[in-house]
């Protein structure tokens, strides 16, 4: 299921979250006593005839003006005409208005590219006498709360929130206070207030210089496209979600291995105020910092040395923002000097990665129309492509892409196709307009082929095919789109007309392996439907698929690939009893891929559930189903990571984690590494097992649900593996002394190292 609202806690019966949809249309007030008079008729429609006409000077004039006018009036005829519209809802009209005239205090032009007021509103008073002329106000005004210094006092330190706070909120929360706190609207003008800010501004810089002069450690963080498109994993950085465009998720760092394992120890842990209670994110590590994302689309960066917290960035939702079934956020992307986050109301933001300023913030989808966002963005050379959430609700999915410089969209593809796309066909009558086909795993990308690859959700609702007779593309498929356009280059469906929820939200893995006697270029694919495949990157082509789980929905494979679906697994009335169970043989949470060993290491729920199909949950704004799920109380399941040969699907081991009647929540993604190890989180405990035989090496409690994979990275030499528990981030590393460490390892040679690819 889309961003999956099932596997929160343990639940032995469906949660069929309930949310309020659109509220119920209120009857008129208005209406006409029996026996009106016609006087009174008369004068109601003269009164509707000024409105008209009012509403045509309103609305026709700036649309006029939009078109034609001369550009000083045409940018702001512009604005006004998208204020009309519902834009720029967080400026009230009347300020708006005022606004919009020249000279005005309040810039209003970079709204045109910016839609939102956090992102393009900046004082522009800055010089040294706006601060000079800011320092008598903020006195008066301000300094008996925030402190003399701006650094605090019954107030919090504004020096300290300058950082993350952007103008605009700086601005408003002086303007228009804070409801129920002693910060009351502050009786300034809207010049006035700039000034203070330009003041405060001067005191984060002189505050700053102090800092810079006394030691106290400044970060530069950058990394350019071509350094992410060489990345392997373990160069020390880990630079992407999937620590290299390859999903691979395999560090080459071997200085934490399988003869030291026993001795790490915890370096430090670091926690974070998060909604979640466990958190999601990969965390990013690079240039000194680590980066971890939370709900919402905050993001804390942190010294990936000592666990100092260096900034954080709160996004503000707007009010009534519903998630949808959606939790956490999976990570952050970087590129250049910019961290890239999507947000649960469906935007992308652009963050400055040394110091968490807000650069840009564009609306990738209509958050309440039932978009959500939660997967890490992929930034790849100048543009960063994000999928959304919300297919479970009945938002129709897509893939799109926008330029990492401003924000702009540069192509969308849509994973379920409108009329007159390739695959409309499909979908059965208007199907298609109930959306699903989510995008909300990250994706993959091959250079060489300039394609990027993406797992696409099952179609809704969900235990319904009936509904929406036909293939349904592209949900449960992959995807092979162009990197330049958006084009499909392939696609290849896993599970037509899914009736299980077998979403193909996982991380593809790209890799080339030996088949029929050649080396392929091969697409590597741990399904949610309990298969493992592989197939041709280039084209899509079907190479073959084994299961790696109990599965009975399917009798096998035509020669393209296509599976032979078992009608005695159609969900039912009386309830059918179908493996894998409904959150799938694996799910979002990632697996491994050890070139050197070449296996795949694949967290695997293995168990059975009971499917039903009927009439519920079809309306708008709840999840759609058509039908139940219901944990089998008689079947006990396994949970395991399974290490798979990449050639042939075969199984060579498996790591137990837990056999049993309640195995069904908890368990996290994967990291292998060249010392021979396959971490992997389960329930609350991190696990570290032999990449060789599956022998369990190490085992540590840390007291909060895991869900994210580890990852691994270096500093002057000295390895760290990171991971989320909770709603915190724990540290290992080996200790002084201890096998290995602190002696620095250098980093792998070109001779050790395997080309990226
Ligand atoms: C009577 C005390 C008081 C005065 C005077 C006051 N503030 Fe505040 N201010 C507060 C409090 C308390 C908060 C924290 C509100 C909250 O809990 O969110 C706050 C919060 C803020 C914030 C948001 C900080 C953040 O981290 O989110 C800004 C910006 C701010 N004040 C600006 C000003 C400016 C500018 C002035 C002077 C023009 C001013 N305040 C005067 C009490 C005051």
């Amino acid at each position: 299921m889309g961003d999956d609202p099932l596997l929160g806690p343990p639940t032995r019966s469906p949660s069929a979250a309930v949310v309020p949809s659109v509220p119920a249309t209120v009857a008129s007030p208005y209406r006409s006593a029996a026996g009106d008079e016609k006087g009174a008729r008369t004068r109601r429609a003269r009164g509707r005839l000024w409105l008209l006409l009012l509403a045509l000077v309103v609305v026709g004039a700036p649309l006029g003006l939009t078109l034609a006018g001369p550009h000083e009036l045409r940018w702001r005829a512009q604005l006004f005409w998208g204020k009309l519209l519902g834009d720029y809802r967080d400026i009230p009209l009347a300020c708006f208005v005022r606004w919009l005239r020249p000279h005005s205090p309040v810039d209003l032009h970079p709204l045109l590219e910016n839609h939102t007021a956090r992102a393009a509103i900046l004082n522009t008073f800055t010089d040294e006498a706006a601060a000079t002329e800011g320092a008598k106000i903020y006195a008066v005004n301000c300094a008996r709360c925030h402190g003399d210094k701006g650094t605090g006092g019954v107030a919090p330190s504004l020096v300290a929130s300058l950082g993350r706070l952007s103008d605009w909120t700086y601005f408003a929360t002086a303007k228009w206070g804070r409801p129920g706190t002693l910060m009351i609207p502050q009786p300034l003008t809207d010049r006035q207030i700039w000034l203070t800010h330009a003041h405060v501004r001067h005191l984060v810089n002189a505050a700053s210089r102090a800092a810079g002069q006394s030691g106290v450690q400044r970060f530069d963080v950058k990394v350019d496209a071509e350094t992410l498109l060489a990345a392997t994993e373990g160069d020390g950085d880990w630079l992407s979600y999937a620590g290299s465009y390859n999903g691979h998720r395999h560090s080459r760092l071997a200085q934490i291995a399988k003869p030291n394992v026993g001795a790490l120890r915890l370096a430090f842990s670091a926690q974070f105020h998060t909604a979640e209670e466990s958190i999601h994110a990969t965390p990013i590590a690079a240039g000194g910092l680590l980066f971890v994302s939370l709900a919402g689309g905050r993001v804390t960066a942190i010294d990936a040395r000592s666990g100092r917290t260096v900034w954080e960035f709160l996004h503000e939702l707007p009010a009534g923002t519903k998630s949808y079934g959606a939790t956490g956020n999976r990570g952050v992307a970087i590129l250049g000097d910019s961290l890239y986050v999507a947000t649960i109301d469906a935007h992308l933001l652009a963050i400055e990665a040394s110091t968490g300023r807000l650069r840009w913030d564009i609306k990738v989808a209509a958050g309440n129309d039932l978009y959500t966002m939660t997967a890490a963005p992929l930034a790849v050379r100048d543009r960063v492509i994000v999928g959304v959430g919300g297919g479970d609700y009945g938002a129709r999915g897509f893939l799109a892409a926008f330029s990492a410089a401003d924000g702009r969209r540069l192509w969308q593809f849509d994973t379920v196709p409108g009329p007159g796309q390739f695959g409309h066909e499909t979908w059965a009558g208007d199907s298609w307009k109930n959306g699903g086909s989510g995008t909300w795993v990250t994706g993959a990308y091959d250079k060489d082929l300039d394609l990027v690859y993406w797992g696409v959700g099952n179609a809704a609702p969900v235990y319904r095919p009936d509904l929406r007779a036909g293939d349904d593309l592209f949900s449960s498929s992959a995807i092979a789109l162009d990197l330049a356009t958006g084009e499909l280059r392939w696609h290849f469906q896993f599970t037509p007309a899914d009736e299980h929820d077998y979403d193909s939200a996982q991380q593809p893995i790209v890799a080339d392996i030996e088949w029929q006697g050649k080396t392929v270029p091969a697409l590597l694919w741990a399904n949610r439907n309990a298969f493992f495949y592989a197939l041709d990157r280039r084209d899509g082509r079907f190479l073959f698929a084994k299961p790696f789980a109990k599965q009975n929905w399917s009798k096998g494979f035509e020669p393209n690939g296509r599976p032979i679906s078992n009608p005695a697994a159609d969900p039912s009335a009386a309830g059918t009893l179908v493996w894998p169970w409904v959150g799938g043989a694996t799910n979002w949470q990632p697996p491994s891929y050890d070139a050197e060993r070449g296996l795949v290491f694949v967290p695997t729920i293995d168990a059975a559930a009971l499917f039903f199909r009927d009439d519920s949950g079809l309306e708008h704004g709840q999840v759609y189903r058509g039908g139940a799920s219901r944990l089998d109380d008689n079947e006990p399941a396994t949970a395991a990571v399974r290490a798979i040969d990449a050639r042939t699907g075969a199984i060579r081991w498996e790591g137990r984690l837990e056999r049993g009647l309640d195995v069904y929540t908890g368990i996290g993604g994967v990291l292998s590494t060249a010392g021979g190890l396959t971490l992997i989180g389960y329930r609350d405990e991190l696990v570290a097992f032999d990449s060789d035989g599956g022998q369990e090496l190490w085992r540590v409690r840390l007291g909060g649900a895991i869900s994210a994979a580890p990852v691994a990275y270096a500093i002057d030499g000295q390895q760290f593996i990171a991971i989320t528990a909770g709603r915190s981030l724990f540290v290992f590393t080996l200790p002084a002394g201890s096998a290995g460490a602190p002696a620095p390892t250098p980093k792998p040679s070109a001779a050790t190292a395997a080309p990226p690819r």
